[in-house]
């Protein structure tokens, strides 16, 4: 009797373990197909529409461009910039509003301005509802953010910044982290100094795998 309830056991144990085996498979499956990805980017030069672009066509995401009303070109422009961000200034993007509803995966990219996400940007936080939403981050700047890793503690600010950014700890991000909270999935980072374009996408490229694999966590 003990021996047949023995068997009895393993017997169950084995098939539970070959269904698990066999389930595995189309659960991730089914979790890839129910990704709908979006890109939200705004590029003032071009150097994140780039990237954007390159991540569009290799990760099957729809892409949206949030234009700036306020004028960035040449040099006022770029003064004009470095003001608003510097003040954490608000501008008015073009859509005003753009439809999230039919995604489960948002990445947001911008220009770095003075260590900080871009004014446009910073609005976007401010004024969509990202509740449900996988968020991933995507950055340029002119140097690499591990560049500053020499300095110590005070080195990785950047990093620290845009953690904090999106834990909510900085004042101006709290209605993102908290009442517009997604879950955070990470964030990657583009130095864009003296590349080429061809460059850029090369960069691009080369990371497409490691952002696939953070959008499925
Ligand atoms: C107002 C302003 C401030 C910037 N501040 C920084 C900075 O703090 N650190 C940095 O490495 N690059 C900085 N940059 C350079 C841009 O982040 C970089 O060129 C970026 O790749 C531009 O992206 P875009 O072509 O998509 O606008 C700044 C650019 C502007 C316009």
């Amino acid at each position: 009797m003990k021996k047949k309830q023995m068997s009895l056991t393993k017997k169950s144990v084995c098939l539970f373990t070959i269904i698990s085996f066999l389930l595995v498979p189309l659960i991730s499956l089914a979790d890839k197909q129910d990704q709908k990805i979006l890109i939200v980017y705004y590029s003032r030069s071009g150097n994140t529409k780039l990237i954007c672009e390159t991540l569009q066509k290799n990760l099957d995401a729809a892409a949206f461009e949030v234009k700036d009303k306020e004028d960035r070109s040449g040099t006022l422009g770029f003064l004009g910039a470095a003001y608003d961000v510097i003040l954490d200034r608000h501008t008015t993007i073009e859509p005003g509003k753009i439809d999230l509803s039919p995604y489960s995966h948002i990445i947001i990219a911008s220009p770095v301005w003075n260590w900080k996400l871009s004014t446009p940007i910073h609005t976007l936080l401010e004024t969509h509802n990202f509740t449900g939403k996988k968020v991933f981050l995507v950055t340029t700047a002119n140097i690499d953010i591990k560049k500053y890793e020499a300095f110590g503690n005070e080195a990785p600010f950047v990093k620290r910044f845009l953690k904090d950014y999106l834990r909510g700890k900085k004042k101006d991000s709290q209605s993102f982290a908290k009442g517009n909270g997604g879950e955070f999935l990470g964030h990657y980072h583009f130095a864009t100094q003296e590349k080429t374009s061809e460059q850029i996408v090369e960069d691009a490229l080369k990371v497409i795998d490691k952002i696939r694999k953070q959008l499925s966590s």
